[in-house]
């Protein structure tokens, strides 16, 4: 049996991004892979490495546990929980801090670019945030990890933690490897297609809410920015935004690129644009509807016990073994 695991951050509301680099691609793997567990988590934990509104942070906590669930996994195939409700998650953390240098944590990009965002009042959680998700991941002795591009850095350090750990003290956790999509793995702003699609993006122009509006979400598309060559093509350096929206076509249908450029070269933007409207909202109009249903049930609540306890029995034994062997206590 095969183990995959990952996390969203609940730092703000979910966004196409989220959706195309990493929950679809986790109800993918799920529906093609027999004999695989799935432990995905909010990783409550790693939002706090910046400044959370309280009642905020709850709300998006149960956004996501709720989005899983809307975009398709399996409940029965999924063990679904939250990171801070696992004790254990932490408590790794700190043992690996002690196998990781600060200059490794310097060189990793996610930091360093929001360090440089953020002048003052950078927290060292953030700083060593990579360590934690490594934790998150060797706890439950992860084979694969399915993210989007940002994170192949955090699981490159993450290997580099575990295999130091078993040179260390002997062979005790397993090396996980990413799976990073072929396309879709680093959506795009509509506005600034140099930058990631993200939820703290500075305009809310320039990404998709899994939970907006079919009319604001038609509005957005129409309004993403292209370029003056006005043909479709697939030219991610000199049209950078028509690149992106041709991802999102192409990933949403499950096509080619190609398939639909040949489509619309002719057609011109208008066209192109209208269609992925159409696209984008009929894919996210039946999971927004399940998410409501979702809420209103009271599902969620029990099947976050289930999980919560199915991952604390791996992550408590995993735990005590790993403190044995580093000499700790009695
Ligand atoms: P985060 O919201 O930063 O916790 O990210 C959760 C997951 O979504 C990670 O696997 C990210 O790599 C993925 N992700 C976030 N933003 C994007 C994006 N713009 N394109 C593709 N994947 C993304
Ligand atoms: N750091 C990830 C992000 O920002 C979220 C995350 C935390 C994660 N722990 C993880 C992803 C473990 C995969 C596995 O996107």
């Amino acid at each position: 049996m095969k183990r995959i695991v990952s996390g969203i951050k609940p730092s703000g509301t979910l966004t196409l991004g989220n959706y195309i680099g990493a929950i679809r691609q986790f109800v993918q793997l799920q529906q093609t892979l027999s004999d695989t567990e799935f432990f995905l988590f909010v990783a409550d934990m790693h939002a706090i490495t910046v400044e959370q509104d309280p009642a905020q942070l709850k709300k998006h906590i149960r956004e996501i546990a709720a989005m899983y669930l809307a975009a398709g996994l399996d409940q029965d195939k999924t063990v679904l929980f939250i990171q801070s409700e696992i004790q254990e998650h932490v408590e790794l953390g700190y043992l690996l801090q002690s196998l990781t240098y600060m200059g490794e944590l310097e060189r990793m990009t996610q930091y360093k670019d929001k360090a440089k965002k953020q002048e003052t009042g950078i927290t060292s959680a953030l700083f060593t945030y990579p360590v934690l998700m490594a934790a998150d991941i060797i706890l439950y002795d992860a084979d694969y990890v399915p993210v989007g591009e940002d994170q192949k850095q955090h699981l490159e350090i993450t290997r580099d933690i575990a295999t130091r750990f078993n040179n260390r003290y002997g062979s005790f956790f397993k090396i996980p490897e990413p799976i990073i999509p072929k396309i879709g793995a680093r959506i795009m702003d509509l506005q600034n297609p140099e930058q990631k699609m993200s939820k703290s993006s500075s305009s809310d122009k320039g990404y998709i809410a899994l939970l907006d509006d079919p009319k604001v979400i038609t509005k957005k598309i129409k309004s993403a920015v292209t370029d003056s060559y006005g043909k479709v093509q697939y030219d991610p350096i000199n049209q950078p935004g028509v690149a992106n929206l041709l991802q999102i076509y192409a990933t949403l249908t499950n096509q080619e690129i190609d398939t639909i450029v040949d489509q619309y070269q002719t057609l011109g933007y208008k066209n192109f644009k209208e269609d992925l409207a159409v696209v984008v909202v009929d894919t996210l109009v039946p999971i927004q509807k399940k998410y409501q249903e979702i809420l209103a049930s009271n599902l969620l609540d029990h099947i976050l016990d289930q999980g919560r306890t199915r991952a604390q029995e791996i992550a408590v034994k995993k735990l005590t073994k790993c403190k044995r062997l580093i000499g700790l206590g009695r």
